[in-house]
């Protein structure tokens, strides 16, 4: 219920002679009153406990969110992913205090902890990159519960789409589909000639050093996209992991530009995939879980917002992010800010927070199975890297397998023939 204030707020009629009469008098009174009584405006908190439907949770739990999911039928989930839903796996984040990425770049002389993932520091000094790259280079780490638990929701048929922030792959790994799928800060999968600083253009491939003093602004100012010369020619992904794992700086072999994965850097644009799907994703998705992501990087910390005000929305992290205390932007747990209360908060890790919302949707036994499944294919495809290298000739004849004696002694069966390939298949993407 609303107080209407407009009462209050009329004006008293004038009395025929000019002169105050008793009643203009409690009139101008009532005037005067008003400017000391106005009523105070409600705060956001005060209206949900004057209009319960302003409640979309009641509260910020899990259980509250599970509820919504369970009660509205949700069908078009969006889930939101970073670092965070990777570091199970082995892989560090980009900004925990000691084990994340940026906190450990000492070794590369970097200017700044992110000019490793800067464009116009990679083209005049690629090699800290593709020194990283080769640590974090996918096919390496198998995908958390939380991967596997985006894939039940997929096939559940409440996904809508996962937007992810991630270059490892994983999710394709754990065998979400394409379509379901937004890499929105691209991926190794594809990589292409970028060009490189003229500078070092001039000086036939020898790199440039970095001075520690140079300012990245200063030093890019007055060189413009086209004195790159970035020729653009696409190459394959095992192409360029070819260079990297032998501890080369892909180079084009038309232009010499360098060549790097498609992954997005700073300064470059989104994959065209994000801006065409995004908009329309979160308009109408009808829930929304972000996981493992600081919400530093924009545009995809905005997404947040793009979703209807009265939408449910869940963060599962390892700490609050997002809350930008605005009454339209960011996250709002306490419900004292926004208009609706509709955010819940998961404080611990990805695969808990995912654990516990497969328990509670009653998808908690199909996600152990497929992780304990998919887990060991890859593992036996893992174990069929013989001294480093991948088996790569499977041969589709009953039992038999491969050129290596070791290898073949593991595989016996038409069965696991068929589960070697798919498990090869997977790592291999
Ligand atoms: P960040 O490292 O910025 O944030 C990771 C978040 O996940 C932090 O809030 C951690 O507290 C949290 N976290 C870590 N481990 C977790 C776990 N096991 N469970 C739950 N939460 C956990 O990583 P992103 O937000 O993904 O850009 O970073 C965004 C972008 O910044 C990256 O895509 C990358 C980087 O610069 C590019 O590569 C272009």
């Amino acid at each position: 219920m609303q107080q209407d204030s407009s009462a209050w707020r009329q004006s008293p009629a004038p009395s025929a002679a000019g002169k105050a009469s008793p009643s203009s008098a409690f009139a101008s009174f009532r005037l005067g009153a008003s400017r000391f009584f106005q009523p105070k405006p409600l705060s956001p908190a005060e209206k949900k406990q004057a209009n319960a439907e302003l409640n979309i949770l009641p509260d910020a739990s899990v259980d509250s969110f599970v509820s919504y999911l369970k009660d509205h039928n949700c069908r078009k989930i969006v889930v939101m992913t970073g670092a965070g839903i990777s570091t199970a796996a082995g892989i560090p984040d980009f900004r925990s205090p000691d084990t994340g990425l940026y906190a450990n770049l000492a070794k590369y002389n970097l200017p700044y902890p992110e000019a490793v993932f800067s464009i116009n520091y990679f083209r005049k000094s690629p090699k800290p990159f593709f020194t990283l790259a080769k640590e974090l280079y996918p096919g390496c780490f198998r995908p958390t519960l939380s991967h596997y638990f985006i894939r039940v929701l997929a096939e559940e048929g409440m996904l809508l789409r996962c937007y992810t922030q991630n270059i490892d792959t994983l999710e394709r790994v754990a065998g979400i589909s394409d379509s379901h799928i937004v890499e929105a800060h691209g991926s190794f999968a594809s990589a292409r000639c970028v060009g490189r600083h003229p500078r070092i253009a001039e000086s036939s491939g020898e790199e440039t050093a970095w001075s520690d003093n140079e300012s990245d602004d200063s030093d890019y100012a007055a060189i413009q996209e086209s004195d790159y010369r970035a020729c653009g020619r696409e190459y394959s992904q095992e192409w360029v992991k070819d260079h990297v794992f032998n501890d080369k700086v892909p180079e084009c072999t038309y232009c010499q530009g360098i060549v790097k994965p498609n992954i997005t850097f700073f300064g470059e644009s989104l994959p065209n995939r994000f801006h065409a799907m995004a908009g329309a994703d979160l308009a109408v998705a009808d829930a929304l879980i972000v996981i493992g992501t600081s919400l530093k990087v924009h545009p995809f910390a905005g997404l947040i917002n793009k979703v209807q005000p009265n939408v449910p929305r869940l963060l599962i992290n390892m700490e609050v992010v997002g809350e930008e205390g605005s009454p339209h932007r960011g996250f709002d747990f306490t419900g004292e800010v926004q208009e609706y209360r509709r955010d819940a908060l998961f404080l611990g890790s990805a695969d808990a927070g995912c654990e516990k919302l497969a328990e509670m949707l009653g998808l908690s036994e199909k996600l152990h199975a497929l992780m304990t499944d998919e887990h060991a294919k890859i593992d036996l495809a893992a174990s069929l890297v013989v001294d480093g290298v991948e088996v790569a000739t499977i041969v589709d004849e009953g039992a038999k397998v491969v050129d290596d004696a070791d290898v073949a002694e593991k595989v016996t069966t038409e069965v696991e023939v068929a589960e070697i390939e798919d498990a090869l298949r997977s790592v291999k993407l």
